[in-house]
């Protein structure tokens, strides 16, 4: 019996220490992840930078991304914290161009800012809260993908996720700021993803449950 021995294949990515076991799978990809300092956000940064992809880390508080880029590079990938408000497309727009400036073009672009502070019935909301809520997390969803899809439609590459909830699948008392604002999202999404997916662009909601994090232990700001 002949065995045949592997030679080394020139141009395949060489796995660096500190990645996984599948730490090929994301590989040449850039992140660009929203709420990347914290929750959700944060464990999707951690997995895609495990994976080898380089990740832009965007949220408002910069000291908690710069916590959050620290345990990812000490974890042996690659990241970078970008100050930014989803309500503020120029700065949004500005972290897409550090990010890639740095990186390259983005490949994933992950949408996990959101706000579910101060939700209530709606006989005690006022305007302010409920204009908060629609602004963070449907607007900044706009806003997002309003930075990252032209470039995105315009190499013909690129996957989108925006985080929604199940609060956007279904009424949740107490929530109907917090939930519109995730039904919007979702019609975001099947419209976008209509619109962009003959450019080879994708476009996906994903709708957690309840997820132990600072939102739901009413930490966040
Ligand atoms: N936890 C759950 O049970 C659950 C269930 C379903 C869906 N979700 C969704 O999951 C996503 C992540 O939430 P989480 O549970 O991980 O809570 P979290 O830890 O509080 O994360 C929310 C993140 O959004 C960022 N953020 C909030 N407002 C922002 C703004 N205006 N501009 C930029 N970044 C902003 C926050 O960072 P800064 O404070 O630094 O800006 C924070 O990192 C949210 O969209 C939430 O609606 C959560």
């Amino acid at each position: 019996m002949r065995c045949r021995l592997r030679r080394p294949q020139p141009g395949r990515p060489v796995r660096r220490p500190g990645r996984d076991r599948q730490g090929e799978r994301f590989e040449g990809q850039v992140a660009l992840v929203t709420g990347g300092g914290s929750g959700i956000g944060l464990a999707v940064a951690e997995v895609l930078a495990a994976g080898g992809a380089s990740v832009g880390l965007f949220g408002r508080n910069l000291e908690r991304l710069r916590t959050a880029e620290k345990k990812i590079v000490a974890a042996g990938g690659e990241a970078t914290a970008c100050a930014g408000d989803v309500r503020d497309l120029d700065s949004v727009q500005s972290a897409v161009a550090e990010v890639e400036q740095r990186y390259g073009p983005i490949t994933f672009a992950v949408n996990a800012a959101g706000t579910g502070v101060g939700q209530k019935y709606l006989c005690d909301e006022d305007e302010e809260s409920w204009l908060r809520t629609i602004d963070t997390n449907l607007n900044g969803s706009f806003r997002f993908c309003r930075a990252v899809v032209p470039g995105m439609m315009h190499r013909r590459r690129g996957s989108i996720v925006l985080v929604s909830s199940a609060a956007g699948k279904r009424g949740v008392p107490a929530n109907t700021a917090y939930s519109a604002s995730k039904w919007g999202l979702n019609g975001l999404v099947r419209s976008l993803a209509l619109e962009v997916g003959s450019a080879h662009v994708r476009v996906n909601a994903v709708c957690p449950g309840f997820t132990d994090t600072e939102m739901v232990r009413g930490e966040s700001l």
